[in-house]
């Protein structure tokens, strides 16, 4: 994929859905509830909104203007429009971080394969929520089955990546999303229903901002970047394939929304579920694992046809959302390797496919046979999540604005943001102030009060 053979997306929807389906994935269904039951519910929850609306989309319609404008990978972008200067080192950054968050995003990828395996052999039958407690930590403190997982989604996401993505991300993401998205409706009403269902409710919509702390906005604005896969050129690539008359505001606004409904419809599944059956929300990564197959347990056991086909297609379409995920991390890094080191395309992606495999039997020991071994306190897994969701993406989408915001040309920006005066943002000062001064000004005070400097 060089510059000069570059693909484009067939159509705005697919632009968008394309974009959503790197956008929508882990981060929602499974990060996105365990964060704000960590960090205490409805409060956190509107942090990460004001993220998303004044960071994120602002930030994503940066990352479009410059993927589109230099039909680059993510590197090159830079040198394209910043020749001779040290901001290719943003881009490499980029590379590294999807590298890194590859490396463990795809353990969690690989669970939600034997989710589907459980699922299809009827395995949550019976089972208490006790049990599904013990069968999950059985499951990822075991050394070797989540390997076998982790394999097999790392060797789909790399034949995707290997035949070239346009045409098969475009259209598995106009399918599979709107199907995802009803079955997340669908169970939210169950989960809703569900008797004791109403704490869940008031944790997740009545603010108490005692529980707030400096790490709450932290994971808030790490949140933000992880899920709208920010900050580190993922989107930066995609626009590399966008047409001339992509709206880029639009779109990343369009992107938002799509994501933002997901984390919340996946919120008002978790929590409900989680306070009927007595589970505590800050239960960690485990969350979704434990309290989802007690929903289907719970509101269709007694009619286990219905159990069984609902729980697959769940884990199904969760697999498959998390494979659009890994497509997109995946050929940050392959994009990169092919395309600034002169390898081919194969060999590119075998030796991303490789040291990302390696790199996730490091993070599945790390929750089981190697959980003493840690970094700063944190086990490699968390280690990795923590330095890829709450140091380099915000570092990312910082540089990112201030790039745009300050040292692109503006008419540069004008050219992208108006599509070279066909359209007539009215937003377009708001855009360049949020960019020239207020993500930057955000994300730098988040980090100061994280520190605890502002005391
Ligand atoms: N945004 C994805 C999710 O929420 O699951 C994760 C992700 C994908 C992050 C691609 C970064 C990225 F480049």
């Amino acid at each position: 994929m060089t510059s000069n053979n570059r693909a484009n997306f067939g159509s705005k929807l697919g632009v968008i859905l394309a974009s959503a389906g790197s956008a929508v994935g882990l981060g929602n269904i499974w990060r996105f509830p365990y964060e704000t039951g960590e960090h205490g519910g409805a409060a956190f929850i509107l942090i990460y909104l004001c993220c998303v609306l004044f960071m994120g989309i602002p930030i994503m319609s940066a990352e479009f203007l410059i993927g589109r404008r230099s039909r680059a990978n993510t590197a090159r972008a830079y040198q394209v429009l910043a020749p001779k200067t040290q901001w290719k080192w943003v881009g490499r950054m980029g590379v590294l971080c999807g590298f890194l968050i590859l490396g463990y995003y795809s353990v969690v990828a690989g669970w939600t394969l034997e989710f589907i395996g459980e699922a299809a052999t009827n395995s949550f039958a019976g089972k208490t929520a006790a049990d599904f407690i013990a069968s999950f930590n059985g499951f990822v403190g075991n050394p070797w089955r989540p390997l076998i997982w982790l394999v097999v989604f790392m060797m789909a996401t790399h034949l995707i990546v290997v035949r070239g993505v346009e045409k098969g991300i475009e259209k598995a993401s106009k399918i599979m999303m709107p199907m995802l998205f009803l079955l997340l409706i669908l169970l939210a009403i169950c989960s809703l229903t569900l008797p004791g269902s109403g704490a869940g409710i008031e944790f997740l919509f009545k603010p108490d901002f005692s529980k707030i702390d400096a790490g709450a906005f932290l994971a808030a604005m790490g949140q933000a970047f992880f899920s709208l896969s920010l900050g580190m050129g993922c989107l930066c690539t995609y626009a590399s394939y966008f047409k001339n008359d992509t709206n880029l505001p639009k779109t990343a606004l369009n992107v938002g929304i799509i994501d933002t409904s997901v984390a919340i419809l996946a919120g008002i599944i978790i929590f409900p579920a989680a306070f009927a059956v007595g589970i505590q929300p800050d239960a960690g990564p485990s969350l979704l694992f434990i309290t989802l197959p007690n929903v289907f347990q719970q509101a269709f056991g007694n009619i286990p046809f219905l159990a069984i086909t609902l729980s697959i297609m769940f884990y199904v379409l969760l697999a498959l959302a998390a494979l659009t995920s890994t497509i997109s991390l995946h050929e940050v890094v392959t994009a990169y390797l092919h395309e600034e080191f002169k390898m081919t395309r194969r060999k590119a992606a075998w030796i991303v496919t490789i040291l990302c495999t390696l790199l996730g039997v490091i993070s599945s020991f790390s929750l089981g046979i190697w959980k003493e071994y840690t970094i700063f306190g944190l086990t490699f897994f968390d280690a990795f999540d923590y330095v890829t969701a709450k140091l380099m993406m915000p570092i990312g989408g910082m540089l990112i604005a201030i790039f745009v915001g300050w040292y692109l040309d503006k008419k540069i920006v004008w050219e992208e943001i108006s599509n070279q005066g066909s359209l007539k943002p009215a937003i377009f000062k708001l855009l360049v102030f949020l960019l020239k001064y207020f993500s930057p000004i955000a994300i730098g005070v988040i980090f100061i009060n994280e520190l605890g400097l502002l005391k």
